[in-house]
């Protein structure tokens, strides 16, 4: 009779290597925060997974956080890779890898927005006015291609000599999927998409073109569509970032061109995504949420990461996962109200000098209080 009770909603956290598990500790914090403060009704729990799970438990992907990531609503991830990962025997990280992850959860369409936020412009390598204005998606197919295709391996050959084969692969259904989800995505912002391939060499590449175009042509007619060659595509991105709006391309060249485009941002750290899974007839999904940057062994350990990635990956997960677009919007406003001041080193400006990881997610929650305490009618848009 009208009395609705809400769940609450799960994230589970898999902090993985290197730099994953300080970044995604101050995700978390902002998370109590928004818990606290904004009534957010998500829970995070903790699960092993990488070169702590392997010593601990001989698997880098335990059957039990595998199960936990199934069961939770969204996944936040760390970072996989690095030299303890890479110690592991060749197998065993085969069993566990993010691969398999992505490919246990279905997770077909990765999102990785690319937004100039002018408070870093003199962060960036290009020219402020190459920069200013850029607002992306790349939108990265991520359980097909060359990653996943069969046969694979190394081969001895004889006289000593060996070959390596991975083979690039797609089905016209594998294309179809992440076309529909580029066309509606591009209907939420310009609606302009550009479909990226190596057409002209790799017959798969063709396939690629076509089927897109026809997807477009068959029901998005109202979505301009261009198609551009990687090494094209690579060029124009550092040439002049501020034409794209959706990318739509293959798990290879999404990882690269991914990369590339984050120097638009000034940094690789600053780089959320979101890796989402086919909905159910409920219209429920799994969907993990993952920083771009790695695992930066490097730096690990030293407490100076750079933590936005992660939280702009929840504010991610505030979004596609919990229905929560305000507070999204709250968490992407308090970030970029924080660079403002502190920055971590890879940010940093010459004047001032740099953060630590823990003192830069302080900032965006010393942030997110001056945003919410400010009187409603005086309260900034939080966009
Ligand atoms: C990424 C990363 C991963 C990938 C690596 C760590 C396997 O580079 O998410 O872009 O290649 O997908
Ligand atoms: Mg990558």
């Amino acid at each position: 009779m009208g009395l609705s009770v809400k769940r609450t909603q799960t994230l589970l956290v898999l902090p993985g290597e290197g730099i994953g598990r300080e970044v995604t500790a101050e995700a978390v914090r902002v998370l109590d925060w928004l818990r606290a403060k904004r009534g957010v009704a998500v829970e995070a729990t903790t699960a092993p997974f990488g070169s702590d799970a392997y010593r601990d438990q001989g698997q880098v992907l335990p059957a039990e956080s595998l199960a936990k990531a199934k069961a939770a609503d969204a996944v936040l991830f760390g970072a996989a890779g690095g030299p303890e990962f890479d110690a592991i025997p060749e197998a065993a990280r085969r069993q566990g890898n993010l691969m398999r992850l992505r490919r246990e959860l279905g997770l077909f369409a990765d999102l990785r927005p690319v937004k100039a936020i002018p408070a870093l412009a003199d962060a960036s390598t290009l020219k402020p006015e190459v920069i200013a204005g850029v607002d992306m998606i790349i939108l990265r197919e991520l359980t097909g291609g060359v990653y996943f295709g069969e046969p694979r391996g190394v081969e001895r050959l004889p006289g000593g000599k060996r070959r390596g084969v991975n083979t690039h692969e797609y089905t016209s259904e594998e294309i179809h999927r992440i076309a529909h989800f580029a066309f509606e995505l591009a209907r939420t912002r310009s609606r302009r998409v550009t479909s990226v391939d190596k057409a002209n060499v790799m017959e798969a590449g063709q396939l690629w073109r076509e089927e897109v175009q026809a997807v477009r042509d068959a029901h998005y007619q109202d979505v301009a569509l261009t198609h551009l060659l990687v090494d094209t595509a690579a060029m124009q991105l550092v040439r002049e970032p501020k034409q794209f709006d959706v990318i739509v391309t293959d798990n290879l060249f999404g990882d690269i061109l991914s990369d590339c485009a984050a120097m638009v941002t000034g940094s690789l750290g600053m780089l959320p995504s979101a890796e989402l899974g086919v909905p159910d007839a409920s219209g429920r999904r799994h969907a993990l949420y993952e920083p771009v940057h790695g695992s930066a062994p490097d730096i690990a350990g030293q407490g100076i990461a750079n933590p936005l990635g992660a939280i702009l990956s929840l504010a991610m997960a505030l979004r596609h996962s919990f229905g929560r677009p305000e507070d999204a919007a709250l968490v992407e406003a308090a970030v970029i109200d924080a660079v403002g001041e502190t920055r971590t080193a890879d940010i940093a400006l010459a004047a001032r000098p740099a953060v630590g990881t823990t003192a830069m997610a302080d900032a965006v929650i010393a942030a997110l209080e001056a945003r919410t305490a400010t009187a409603p009618a005086k309260r900034r848009r939080a966009t």
